[in-house]
């Protein structure tokens, strides 16, 4: 080994240290920034000692050099602008968007290297079987990530969409894929099967995303994340570059145990997910839970502020609709008023509340919600029965009781046991439903009233009403 190419080695081993120090930091929000940092002090000591091999080698030509430096500065100036203006709850369709890019990056490097080899030779297992692999999962990676983009960002319709003969098309193209598999690995070379290979693939990505729909989305997601690390995990033994082996493998792991974990918070199987069954069956029959009758209390802000005044444990329930009205800092403001006259304040966190992993909590935390007051779900659920007050800012599915019944759109999700506190006071526009397209019987129970607000004004007025009652 060069001494170069030792350095090289040496740094590629720092950076794949600064990524999994990072990724543990990521566990706590308290850490996570500073684990984020570091991880891209990592990614960026190995782009460069990537550049040093390619300079030391001489293997661009000045046309490859200029392409990889129009690539780095485009990719690198979309990066910076979008991680700055993107909004929050339009975060999973970037991380989507990502995740489409890095299984496209993998499927080009499966394809170059399976068409450098000379046409016609036989290659060794030891090649062919990543190669195969670099690009079957980056490809289904890549037009499964697409078509998920599109349904998150609502340029696809969200629903589950399905076709007559659907099941046997994909029994079709996953033959297909096997056929270009053995035809690649066990043949000589030949660019039809890569061909074959490619647009199987392609297909069976689309195919394997359309038919899900609603809640299941974050799910799949996350799938095609691990997916995504896995692809990018073989396109570095295609290359033989350690350090993309290795940030594979981690985002691979960290992909499926959030899968697994947003599958279990979600009540689906992750054999159900792995076989596409899910969006088709499990999103069942929205109809049933339509049925429940909307005859509702409304009331104001003003009743609410009595019923906060009197009480002596209050739990909020964030949801989506707090993320979207921007409203996390009237929440902080409410419950430090609250505290500050005696009143138990604390947040009932569901995991999938919102429209990502982690989505309240890193709402609150940005406000400076002490830790210990967001009550994760099981817990959350021990203390409603003491709750005098549960006051759900734009949260719905995640409080919806028809999970509890049969042949609903969220059948068996855990749900936030909201209905079991004393009181109910749900802020919301309207009577829409949540991201499941179902309605939610929680708001005609007898103890809950509707305040029909935007969260952000709503809380700005029960803020005032509040304070006047407190301070009698
Ligand atoms: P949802 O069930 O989506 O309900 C959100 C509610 O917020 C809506 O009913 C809406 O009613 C209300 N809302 C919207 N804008 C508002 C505003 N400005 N002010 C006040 N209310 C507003 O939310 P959830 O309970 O958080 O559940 C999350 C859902 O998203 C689950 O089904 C989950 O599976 C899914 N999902 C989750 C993720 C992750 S990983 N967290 C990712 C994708 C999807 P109005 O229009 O009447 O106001």
């Amino acid at each position: 080994m060069t001494p170069l190419m030792s350095i090289v080695s040496l740094v590629y081993l720092v950076s794949a240290a600064c990524y999994v120090v990072g990724l543990h930091m990521m566990r706590t929000p308290k850490t996570a920034r500073n684990g984020n940092r570091l991880s891209a002090v990592g990614m960026v000591l190995a782009v460069i000692m990537t550049f040093l091999v390619a300079i030391n080698k001489n293997s661009a030509t000045l046309t490859g050099w200029l392409l990889m430096l129009v690539g780095v500065v485009l990719g690198v100036g979309y990066g910076v602008i979008k991680a700055r203006t993107v909004k929050m709850t339009d975060m999973p369709q970037l991380v989507s968007l990502f995740n489409a890019v890095g299984g496209g990056a993998a499927a080009a490097i499966g394809m170059f290297d399976y068409l450098s080899a000379t046409n016609g030779s036989y290659l060794q297992y030891s090649f062919s079987i990543p190669v195969v692999l670099d690009l079957i999962i980056g490809a289904v990676t890549f037009s499964g990530s697409l078509i998920a983009t599109g349904k998150l960002a609502g340029k696809i319709s969200g629903k589950p969409i399905s076709f007559p003969g659907a099941k046997l098309l994909n029994a079709i193209i996953v033959l297909v894929m096997v056929a270009a598999v053995v035809l690649m690995i066990g043949f000589r070379t030949n660019s039809w099967s890569l061909v074959l290979a490619l647009v199987a693939s392609l297909v069976f990505g689309i195919l394997m995303t359309i038919p899900i729909g609603g809640a299941d989305m974050p799910v799949v997601v996350s799938l095609l994340n691990a997916f995504t690390g896995l692809a990018v995990a073989m396109a570095g033994f295609v290359i033989d570059n350690q350090v993309l082996i290795i940030a594979g493998a981690l985002v691979g792991a960290a992909g499926t145990i959030l899968t697994l974990q947003m599958a279990a918070a979600m009540n689906r199987s992750v054999a159900n997910i792995i076989a596409g069954g899910f969006g088709t069956g499990d999103s069942g029959d929205s109809s049933v839970a339509d049925d429940v009758p909307v005859n509702v209390k409304e009331t104001s802000a003003d009743d609410i502020g009595v019923q906060l005044a009197y009480a002596n444990n209050v739990m909020i329930v964030p949801g989506y609709g707090l993320a979207a009205a921007q409203a996390q800092h009237e929440v902080a403001e409410l419950a430090t008023l609250l505290i500050e006259h005696g009143i138990n304040v604390n947040y009932a966190i569901h995991p999938v509340a919102g429209r990502m992993p982690g989505h309240m909590n890193v709402l609150l935390a940005e406000v400076n919600v002490p830790y210990d007051e967001m009550k994760q779900l099981e817990e959350a659920n021990s203390m409603f029965e003491n709750t005098d007050v549960s006051l759900v800012i734009g949260a719905n599915d995640v409080t919806n009781p028809a999970a509890r019944k049969k042949g609903t759109a969220i059948t068996g999700m855990p749900i936030l046991d909201v209905d079991k506190s004393k009181s109910i006071v749900v802020i919301k526009r309207s009577m829409s439903t949540g991201y499941a397209g179902i309605q939610n019987e929680l708001f005609s129970d007898d103890k809950a009233s509707m305040f029909f607000a935007d969260a952000k004004k709503g809380l700005q007025e029960i803020i005032a009403s509040s304070k006047e009652y407190l301070d009698q």
